[in-house]
């Protein structure tokens, strides 16, 4: 009844218009604010990105040394925040934990929660943007049982964020210019992709005028799943799995069988019916990385092998599956000494700029109403209530 689409999982509706992200999914390509994905990864940094996909432009020297003053500023959180950590379990997953902690942000802020004031929007996304790497660095620091480390704001954004994820107070600990050039790079890569399922979920959560800190805690929930950010997870859990190019035929013939549930992780895309852009820039850094760092991991290999066998076999051919964003993060994050259940933390670092720039965007458009999609209905027409003695 009524006049509206059927489309489950939104595969062909539009939510809404925005100017932040392009992509073109049959010929993989990705722009942010008109500019190519892949000269944003080799010759911006994160914190350019950032206010590129805030403000709409790249900014001026000017500019950028006062956005990255004020997200300096904003670095440290709350030392009843740090309380929160103390009730979950160190074996907790840490996106269990950025689920909780993000979301008590919104009992901290309450002079950035106006969200009609465009002002208090921004300084509500500064202090995301700002706080998320050190609540990540928390989550990791409670999971392995040592002290948090306080930000340094002489440090890089990224460099912070790899000072208080793996400093101990006990020893000097000098940042590796080529693991912060990689995480940075990465963090770039993740940064926004138009309306995909977290995002849409900010948006949704959003609608309904929801504090902003909270609406940026479920888009952290959508995230963790295997389909979405948690593939990342899951894709290196898998290509451990797989362990020797010999194995790899045994777990293709898987990813093809319709009666085993198993997916390849880190292939297939809801938009790319190509190469996915950012698994282009990472396959490469991978390599580097790795020859940078003197790590010789095998299961760069097996991702390569496993690649090459997918991208000629008619099935992944015919479907247009190839390896997304998830398929070599995990080889590089692994490199530089992440635990995998950080892996989906560090996406929700970089994606949280994206999360914000996209909420601001939302809350500015005089045409955004609550989002309320309908349903089609399929259960039972009226019937009259039968009285527990009488079923
Ligand atoms: N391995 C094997 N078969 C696959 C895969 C895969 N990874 N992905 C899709 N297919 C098949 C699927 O079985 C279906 O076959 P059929 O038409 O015969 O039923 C067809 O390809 C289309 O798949 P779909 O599930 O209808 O497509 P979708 O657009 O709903 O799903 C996806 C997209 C990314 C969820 C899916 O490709 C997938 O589950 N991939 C593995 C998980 C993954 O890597 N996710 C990360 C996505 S990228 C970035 C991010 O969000 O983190």
């Amino acid at each position: 009844t009524g006049a509206f689409t059927y489309d489950p999982g939104f595969t062909s509706t539009a939510s809404c218009e925005s100017k932040i992200t392009f992509i073109d999914g049959d010929q993989g390509v990705l722009l942010h604010r008109g500019y190519p994905i892949d000269q944003l990864a080799e010759q911006s940094n994160f914190m350019e990105l950032s206010y590129l996909l805030l403000n709409g432009e790249l900014p001026s020297k000017a500019e950028l040394e006062k956005f990255s003053g004020t997200i300096t500023r904003h670095t440290m959180v709350h030392e009843q925040l740090a309380q929160f950590y103390r009730g979950f379990r160190r074996d907790a997953h840490p996106m269990a934990v950025m689920c909780g902690v993000v979301g008590a942000l919104s009992a901290f802020y309450h002079d950035s929660t106006d969200i009609a004031d465009p002002h208090q929007r921004l300084v509500a996304s500064h202090r995301l943007i700002a706080k998320i790497p050190t609540i990540a660095a928390m989550a990791y620091k409670y999971s392995v049982g040592q002290p948090f480390v306080y930000p340094k704001n002489n440090l890089s954004y990224t460099g912070n964020f790899l000072n208080m994820t793996f400093s101990v107070p006990a020893e000097e600990y000098e940042i590796d210019p080529v693991v912060e050039a990689a995480m940075d790079k990465i963090f770039i890569l993740h940064a926004d992709h138009e309306q995909n399922a977290s995002t849409s979920t900010v948006r949704l959560a959003g609608s309904s005028g929801a504090n902003p800190f909270a609406c940026i805690a479920a888009g952290i929930a959508c995230l963790w799943g295997p389909a979405h950010g948690g593939a990342n997870e899951a894709a290196l859990n898998m290509l451990r799995e797989i362990g020797h190019i010999d194995r790899i035929p045994e777990y293709i013939a898987r990813a093809k069988n319709k009666d085993d549930p198993f997916r390849l992780m880190g292939f297939g895309h809801r938009v790319y019916k190509n190469y996915d852009p950012r698994a282009k820039v990472l396959g490469k850094a991978a390599t580097e990385v790795l020859a940078k760092l003197g790590k010789n991991d095998p299961i760069l290999d097996v991702a390569r092998k496993l690649e090459e066998i997918a991208l000629t076999d008619p099935y992944f051919v015919e479907k247009k599956l190839y390896p997304n964003v998830d398929f070599y993060s995990g080889v590089i994050l692994s490199a530089i000494g992440f635990p995998t259940t950080m892996f989906t933390v560090l996406f929700a670092l970089a994606r949280t700029v994206g999360w914000v720039a996209q909420w601001n965007e939302m809350i500015a458009d005089p045409e955004q109403k609550i989002g309320r999609p309908r349903q089609l209905y399929t259960g039972h027409t009226q019937r009259d209530y039968v009285p527990l003695t009488q079923r």
